[in-house]
């Protein structure tokens, strides 16, 4: 029981020693992992998360059931920014919606579909009319850790820190936090991404966002429920804007949008292959992103792909000398998207061959946060709850790895 309201909780935390709370995309990423172990512990995992769903439909990005046994989590040095007591003032991408999809297509549970898709919808209209206020069917994140992908370099700009000296990284960016924080403070939700502060229309959020909404169209397809039509509307809406807005086919790249005025942000990130994901994203794009990028092994095809950030990259850091996350190395949260990405655009030898040193990266290093691309060195936290979906690759490929 929790001190929040004595409500009842139970979740995998993303790593005992790093990480106590619930996080909104790890959960959904251990509910999609678990279904090898358990299936009703996904279900268990996401009915815990939904109850941080509020009645405006916003999700925090972490709730803080057990706040006590954690304060260090909550001293000011660390950036988060709190809503109320127990949750954040924080979104994460909404990998929910692909995670019940999974648990539907798992075991037919058409029941507890019914029962989490109000929440689960709820969420996506907030999404929509707090995050999409220009209404161009991109969402946008207003500070970096929105994405997930706190540090990495594409925000540097914006944040105003530079990847040198590597030991400068962290401290800069937590105080270019603080001044987001304070230049938040007081506003209302629907205020907050119209001063422009800092508003990224992130290619990776967005086509997790859109792989939402197409999930969204199917289970309410197959379990009978209103919308289905509206979702796939809003889901080819927002891949024709990614098309549109953030493609750049000279450079065979997606990049994201930054400002108001929408400038792309040409920083080679895994995130710039990311509509990968996406079924119906133009075949020739996606032969261009995996012929171009992903199998390049002066940017992506390394011993141990996929880095977070291209090797040809000035900020490559895969040795993790800024001790910060998501500037080099290799998280398998990536690799699983992209592993199901290259299956359905018709690149089942390479998804193949990813799943492959997935498994050999972690034969090395462990079930950790994230891997050094060069070595496989495990970094970050241990036990780390996500790099558990490997289990799911593994039992998708049905053959020994
Ligand atoms: C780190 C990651 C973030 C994740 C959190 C909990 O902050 O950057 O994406 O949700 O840890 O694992």
């Amino acid at each position: 029981m929790s001190e929040w309201d004595g409500k009842s909780f139970d979740f995998v935390c993303p790593s005992p020693t790093h990480y106590p709370f619930q996080w909104f995309w790890d959960s959904a990423f251990h509910a999609i992992a678990l279904l090898h172990v358990d299936p009703e512990l996904s279900k268990v995992e996401l009915r815990s998360l939904v109850q941080g769903a509020q009645p405006d439909g916003y999700i925090a990005h972490m709730l803080l059931w057990e706040k006590s046994r954690s304060p260090h989590w909550l001293m000011p040095e660390y950036s988060i920014r709190l809503a109320h007591p127990f949750y954040t003032a924080t979104i994460q991408p909404p990998v929910i919606a692909r995670a019940v999809e999974r648990i539907f297509d798992a075991t037919g549970d058409a029941a507890f579909v019914r029962e989490i898709f109000p929440p689960m919808v709820r969420f996506f209209e907030w999404l929509a009319r707090v995050r999409d206020q220009d209404g161009d069917g991109l969402v946008a994140i207003i500070q970096p850790d929105e994405s997930g992908l706190d540090a990495s370099p594409k925000y540097d700009e914006a944040m105003g820190i530079s990847g040198d000296p590597p030991s400068e990284t962290l401290p800069a960016l937590r105080r270019s936090m603080q001044r987001l924080f304070r230049g938040y403070e007081g506003l209302g939700v629907e205020r907050e991404p119209q001063i422009d502060l800092f508003l990224f229309e992130d290619v990776m959020m967005n086509s997790i966002y859109a792989d939402g909404l197409r999930a969204l169209a199917k289970l309410a397809r197959a379990v009978g429920l209103d919308g289905a039509d509206e979702y796939e509307r809003q889901y080819r809406r927002t891949l024709d804007a990614l098309v549109e807005k953030c493609w750049d086919a000279k450079a065979g790249a997606f990049w994201d949008l930054s400002g108001a005025r929408e400038e792309q942000v040409r920083v080679l990130t895994f995130t710039s292959l990311f509509p990968l994901i996406l079924p119906d994203l133009d075949p020739g794009i996606a032969k261009r992103l995996v012929n171009e990028h992903l199998l390049n092994e002066k940017e992506f095809w390394l011993r141990f792909p996929i880095p977070s950030v291209a090797a040809s990259e000035p900020s490559f850091d895969p040795g993790w000398l800024t001790q910060t996350t998501w500037r080099g190395p290799t998280w398998v949260n990536v690799n699983w998207y992209l592993y199901w990405g290259l299956r359905q655009h018709g690149f089942a030898d390479v998804a193949h061959e990813l799943a492959r040193r997935t498994v050999a990266m972690q034969a090395v290093g462990g079930i950790r946060e994230f891997y050094d691309p060069r070595s496989a060195v495990g970094q970050g936290a241990t036990d780390f709850g996500w790099s558990c979906l490997v289990l799911d690759m593994i039992a998708a490929e049905k053959v020994a790895l």
